[in-house]
């Protein structure tokens, strides 16, 4: 008897069954010894809330804009590397699910399927994840293709020039399974790791992203295009206020799911700063540790205009395709409906910090 999924929990232990040790072991680590990691979603479990009561919630709206786009919801499919070890068809069943969820899929760099095949299948709005190369040719490439290709909103990567040290890729000498490659450096010849030892991944960015990355950089990739630019990986508030300063549109306040600089904070605790330095003058959105209903009706309360969702769309392509991914966005979307109609919210505008109980 096929074994009940209900929550994003049990898609992850049914992934666990079915992906390779190595496979999971990438898709689930985090840097160091794990403790962002883990802290990302304990830190959900440490803040209360405070339910507002005798407000009709009969009928609720969770839709919400991203930079003028609509979604039904404030919940996107945040860029994770190589769908396809997770399912054959890859980013294009993780486009399909997310279309038919309506909601926003930001696209990696390093992607199994490449930016034009992904868009052709994606009716909903398409971003696109941005790492910045050494060969700064080979990134503006990327750049305009994902405008030819219909993107409509780059996200630059900030917090991952160097790589966090993983040690379970370390251990398992992490490699792509033959036949998958990055799809989207294919043209440039850079769709391969290079011959190392330990990670694979890691040698690739050690030999292949651009570690002097900065603030011009910001202002070169601004001027090279017109579609909204947010950071991805911003953490300090001093580092919002310079987005503002050099362009960006908006920022992700993210630690790269734990994976890079172990010890950060967990990104909830992050956001409040990054808020009250520019939330009225960025769309801030944050992903990170995102499990339950309520870790989004937090990170909304907080002020976050959107969460993003990383590791459990994973879990859902391994367990099931698009289908599963699919199924994890339905169970994320009924999660939050259920937690906003308790809290006395009946739409997004209605989720403030009147609904937690304060920390300080
Ligand atoms: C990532 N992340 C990531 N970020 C990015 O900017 N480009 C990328 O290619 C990837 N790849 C990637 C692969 C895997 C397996 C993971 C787990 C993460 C980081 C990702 O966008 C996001 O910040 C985190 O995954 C969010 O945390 P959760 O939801 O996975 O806890
Ligand atoms: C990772 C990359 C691909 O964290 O961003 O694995």
């Amino acid at each position: 008897m096929e074994k009940l999924l209900i929550n994003l929990f049990d898609y992850e232990k049914a992934a666990a069954e079915r992906l390779t040790p190595t496979a999971y072991d990438y898709y689930a680590s985090g840097g160091g010894d794990e403790i962002t990691l883990r802290e990302n979603h304990a830190a959900y479990e440490r803040i209360k809330l405070k339910p507002r009561v005798l407000k009709d919630i009969s009928q609720t709206d969770l839709s919400q804009t991203l930079f003028g786009q609509a979604a039904t919801m404030p919940i996107m499919v945040a860029p994770t590397a190589f769908h396809r070890m997770a399912t054959p068809d890859g980013e294009i069943a993780t486009a399909r699910a997310a279309a038919a969820a309506g909601v926003i899929m930001i696209l990696s760099t390093l992607s199994t399927c490449s930016i034009e095949e992904v868009a052709e299948v994606t009716e909903g709005p398409l971003w696109f994840q941005l790492y910045f190369y050494k060969d700064r040719a080979a990134t503006l490439s990327l750049i305009q293709r994902a405008e030819t290709a219909g993107c409509q909103a780059l996200a630059l990567t900030v917090d991952a020039q160097v790589w966090g040290r993983r040690e379970r890729d370390v251990r398992n000498r992490f490699r792509l399974p033959k036949g998958l490659s990055m799809a989207n450096m294919v043209q440039t010849g850079k769709e391969s790791f290079p011959e190392s030892d330990g990670s694979g991944l890691a040698s690739y960015v050690t030999w292949q992203f651009d570690p002097t990355l900065n603030w011009k950089d910001v202002d070169w990739l601004c001027s090279k295009t017109r579609l909204p630019v947010l950071l991805k990986g911003v953490l300090h508030p001093d580092d919002a206020r310079m987005a503002v300063e050099h362009g960006a549109a908006g920022v992700i306040v993210s630690n790269h799911g734990g994976r890079q600089l172990d010890t950060v904070p967990a990104t909830i605790e992050a956001l409040p700063g990054v808020v009250e330095a520019v939330g009225n003058r960025l769309e801030v959105f944050i992903d990170g540790g995102i499990r339950r209903g309520t870790d989004v009706l937090k990170a909304i309360a907080l002020g976050a205009r959107a969460v993003g969702v990383g590791r459990p769309i994973i879990w859902g392509l391994a367990v099931n395709g698009e289908k599963g991914a699919g199924e994890v966005l339905k169970l994320l979307r009924k999660e939050l409906e259920l937690a906003m109609r308790l809290s006395g919210c009946s739409s997004v505008a209605d989720i403030t910090k009147d609904i937690l109980i304060s920390g300080d």
